[in-house]
């Protein structure tokens, strides 16, 4: 059996305590794991006034795999997250959360053993944000073809190696028609190719309704970013919450696997930290790399500990972290190398799906101003382009009767042509827009696809 070599990152407050707990179970049950440490967080930043250095980012390109503590994130200074840094840093693409029934641990509901897999890069997340107006902010909700295929392809790969049933996509397609739209689209077509897996899809806000009400009837969720960031802490929520989850995020060509839980400062170097998250996490790697039979150790030891009632205060017990860690040790039954089947790892190194190529006509354009007081008194046509709708909050206001809605100082204003357009002619309608003495803040083109239009309509329109 081949010996690994794992990036450990220490983490800051309690990090270091369930660290040594994770070193010491991985000694006892014979994971042929050697770990080579690296900071990130505090230590780092009072270092190398970064609180990732570039030699830990290198460690974990090298080694392929880490695992890692929390981290502090000082509040003011202007330092980014660890996690956030070390995310974006390695394309680590997928967030996987497994929610399962941990004995002891409170929860309502029993039996519960789903897989949250999340987009971890796009939609709001690229953090592209605007003011329009003084009064009007606007936040990009980026989706894009290859990254939900990526995410979907990941959940598929991923419910096949566990030996799950089901991949089921959450979304908001019946309001978000063209971004979760498309992640929907990628998924229904990656979906086809795994046809020994169920996958169905079910819209967000009911999601959350049937997992509080029967979390059971789920089995992998796959999610763009910002659901997937609330849905994966509500499947948290289901067994325990956050000090019991653990978490992985995996890129095409390394990992990195941790608690979710902070570093919690309040009981930091008291004895008092629970491992339980970070062991799981462990757990989590261990199947990733392919030593599954090493992962079932731990796992065992653990959920027997557990269920045998030896368990740290905040799970009601009473034990230290290295009197549980002891528990623990004490019921394992760890495995002879040779006995030990190193598994093909769940690696998903599919090729990016080449960019798909569309014939598009321009036909016009939505030009956003910003306007005080009732309606813009916007120009009704300019060469070819006729103002044919103005929507405010994406309403429309303009023709036809104005709604009895609240109007904002930002309004859409729709410019379309019966034939195709140039983007002089859009230009020339900003012109006139400016020449009026109207502020434009914001121009979307509007194209059209075999016909069919490749932007949204407002709200009666
Ligand atoms: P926290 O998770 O550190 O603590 C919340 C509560 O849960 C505290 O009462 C704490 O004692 C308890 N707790 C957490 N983990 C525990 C464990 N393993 N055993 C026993 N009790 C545990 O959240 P908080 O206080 O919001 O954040 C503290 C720091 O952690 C902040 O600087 C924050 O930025 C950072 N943080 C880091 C994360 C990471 O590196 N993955 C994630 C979340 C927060």
């Amino acid at each position: 059996m081949n010996t690994h070599t794992v990036t450990l990152i220490k983490g800051d407050g309690i990090g270091p305590e369930i660290a040594e707990s994770l070193i010491r179970v991985f000694e006892a049950a014979n994971v042929p794991v050697v770990f080579e440490e690296a900071i990130a967080g505090l230590e780092a930043i009072e270092r190398f006034g970064n609180g990732v250095p570039p030699e830990t980012l290198e460690s974990i390109k090298r080694n392929g795999v880490a695992i890692k503590g929390p981290t502090t994130t000082p509040v003011g200074g202007g330092h980014k997250s660890v996690n956030v840094t070390i995310r974006k840093t390695l394309e680590l693409y997928a967030n996987v959360r497994p929610a399962r029934t941990i004995p002891g641990a409170p929860s309502r509901y029993e039996n519960i053993d789903l897989l949250v897999i999340r987009e971890n890069i796009e939609d709001t997340y690229g953090g592209i944000e605007h003011f329009q107006t003084p009064n009007v902010a606007q936040c990009l909700k980026l989706i894009t073809r290859q990254g939900s295929m990526a995410i979907a392809r990941y959940a598929f790969e991923t419910a096949r190696a566990l030996g799950r049933k089901r991949v089921t996509c959450v979304h908001k397609a019946n309001i978000h028609k063209i971004t979760d739209g498309l992640f929907l689209e990628s998924f229904r077509q990656v979906a086809a190719e795994y046809t020994d897996i169920e996958a169905d899809d079910v819209i967000v806000d009911n999601c959350c309704m049937q997992l509080v009400s029967r979390p059971e009837q789920f089995d992998v969720l796959v999610l763009p970013n910002l659901f997937g960031d609330i849905v994966s802490d509500l499947c948290a929520g289901l067994v325990g919450g956050l000090g019991v989850a653990p978490g992985g995020n995996i890129g095409r060509d390394c990992a990195v696997f941790e608690a979710v839980h902070g570093s919690a400062p309040d009981i930091a170097g008291k004895g008092l930290a629970n491992p339980t998250a970070l062991l799981l996490s462990s757990v989590q790697m261990l199947q990733y790399m392919g030593l599954y039979d090493h992962a079932d150790v731990i796992n065992d030891a653990l959920l027997k500990t557990l269920n045998g009632g030896q368990r740290t205060r905040d799970l009601g017990g009473d034990l230290s972290t290295t009197q549980f860690t002891e528990a623990i040790i004490a019921n394992m039954h760890p495995l002879r190398h040779e006995n030990a089947v190193e598994e093909q790892a769940v690696r998903v190194t599919h090729p990016v799906p080449a960019d798909i190529k569309e014939e598009w006509t321009l036909v016009g354009a939505d030009v956003f101003t910003e306007w005080s007081g009732g309606l813009p008194p916007m120009p009704e046509q300019v060469g070819p382009l006729k103002l044919t709708m103005m929507s405010n909050r994406g309403t429309k206001v303009y023709p036809g009767p104005q709604p009895d809605i609240l109007i904002v100082d930002h309004h859409r204003c729709r410019y379309t042509s019966d034939g195709p357009v140039t983007t002089a002619d859009v230009l020339a309608v900003l012109n006139e827009v400016e020449r009026l003495g109207i502020r434009w803040c914001h121009v979307e083109l509007l194209n059209t696809a075999n016909g069919q239009p490749r932007y949204s309509k407002a709200q009666g329109e």
